[in-house]
């Protein structure tokens, strides 16, 4: 195939008025199998950090985002190499490669390797593959998806472990998404905020995406009458792989801490948001064609900058579960006395219209 080919990699997702093409990705050599990791220019040496700040980044030299070189993810990968890059999302938080083809088959085959696709509520999947959710922003469109920094639908009671964004068609400039990393937004937290946090439960609910600029289009297929999801998890979870604590709220869903009225949460919730998203913590991804991220949602927020107006931004994406995060969201002990490890329910609210999730 060469450069310049239009080819339809899915016909039926046209019913949505979109085109995905594989064209503008450059051929890669199938053949190629070393994997070669590169953290992110500006991402590596924490000399950034201030000394408190450096002690407390347990991860050692990395912040955040790693590129991926050398692997093609179109064909089955061997366990070895499915390995490697498992240690490389968990040391990175985020793993970006270059020039995939993926046809949306092929997208779900690689993400499989990796995890329990589940289904992204409230959207519809592209046709014949309700587990891979079109991400578009069209040329006339001035709101993009998930336009606020957030970690993917912590208003479920099982949220995804990972999620896998694929681009299809990028602007010429901008559509750049960053990724935060949140133990290091934990672990620099001053002693007595960590404390109180530790023992705070976050309410978070989808009910908060409507604020958050999304796409309209993206509810259009699910309806005006949507329910509202409500979560409660811990402020502060352990990752199930690294057993390291992360800080898990962001203002695309978090409301409230539990016991706390939203105004009693506001002050200290506003000071974890802004925290969360501090240069330091953050990489940043410029894609093309072909580009794929996949980022691990239980230590990271992302936010997919909506500078592009007047172009078209076509993206795939995919989110995993894994049975073992479960543990990471029951809470040992808490205000309202809860039995220790015990999983938190999810609530399903009144419907409200025209909801926005992210
Ligand atoms: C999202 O999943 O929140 C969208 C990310 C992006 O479009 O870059």
């Amino acid at each position: 195939m060469s450069l310049n080919d239009r080819t339809a990699v899915h016909r039926p997702a046209q019913a949505l008025n979109i085109c995905l093409h594989v064209g503008q990705i450059p051929n890669r050599d199938s053949t190629l199998t070393h994997v070669d990791v590169k953290p992110l220019a500006g991402a590596s040496g924490g000399e950034h950090l201030d000394s408190e700040d450096r002690a407390a980044d347990s991860s050692g030299a990395r912040v955040i985002g790693a590129e991926i070189s050398g692997v093609d993810i179109s064909s089955p990968l061997s366990e070895d190499i499915v390995t490697r890059l498992r240690q490389a999302l968990l040391e990175h938080l985020v793993i970006f490669f270059r020039d995939q083809r993926l046809d949306p088959q092929q997208l779900l085959a690689f993400a499989r390797q990796f995890g329990e696709p589940m289904a992204y509520p409230q959207l519809t999947g592209l046709p014949g593959y309700p587990l891979v959710t079109p991400v578009i922003k069209h040329e006339h469109e001035t709101r993009n998806f998930g336009g606020v920094w957030h970690s993917d639908t912590a208003y479920l009671e099982r949220p995804p472990m990972g999620s896998v964004l694929y681009a299809l068609e990028t602007p010429p400039t901008g559509g750049d998404t960053l990724f935060a990393n949140q133990y290091l937004a934990y672990e620099t937290l001053p002693a007595d905020i960590r404390n109180k946090v530790d023992a705070l439960v976050g309410i978070n609910s989808s009910a908060k995406a409507e604020a958050s600029r999304t796409r309209e289009d993206r509810q259009r297929d699910a309806g005006d009458q949507l329910k509202v999801l409500v979560a409660r998890h811990p402020v502060v979870r352990t990752h199930p792989e690294t057993g390291r604590k992360s800080l898990y709220v962001n203002i695309g869903h978090t409301t409230h801490f539990e016991g706390w009225t939203e105004s009693e949460s506001a002050d200290l919730l506003a000071m974890l948001f802004d925290h969360q998203i501090r240069p330091e913590f953050i990489c940043r991804f410029h894609w093309q064609p072909g580009s794929l991220a996949f980022w691990d949602n239980r230590c990271t927020l992302h936010y997919p900058l909506n500078d592009y107006h007047g172009y078209r931004r076509v993206m795939l994406r995919w989110r995993a579960t894994s049975r073992a995060d479960a543990a990471t969201l029951t809470l040992p002990n808490h205000r309202n006395g809860r039995a220790a490890g015990k999983a938190l329910p999810c609530m399903m609210l009144a419907p409200v219209k025209k909801l926005r999730a992210v």
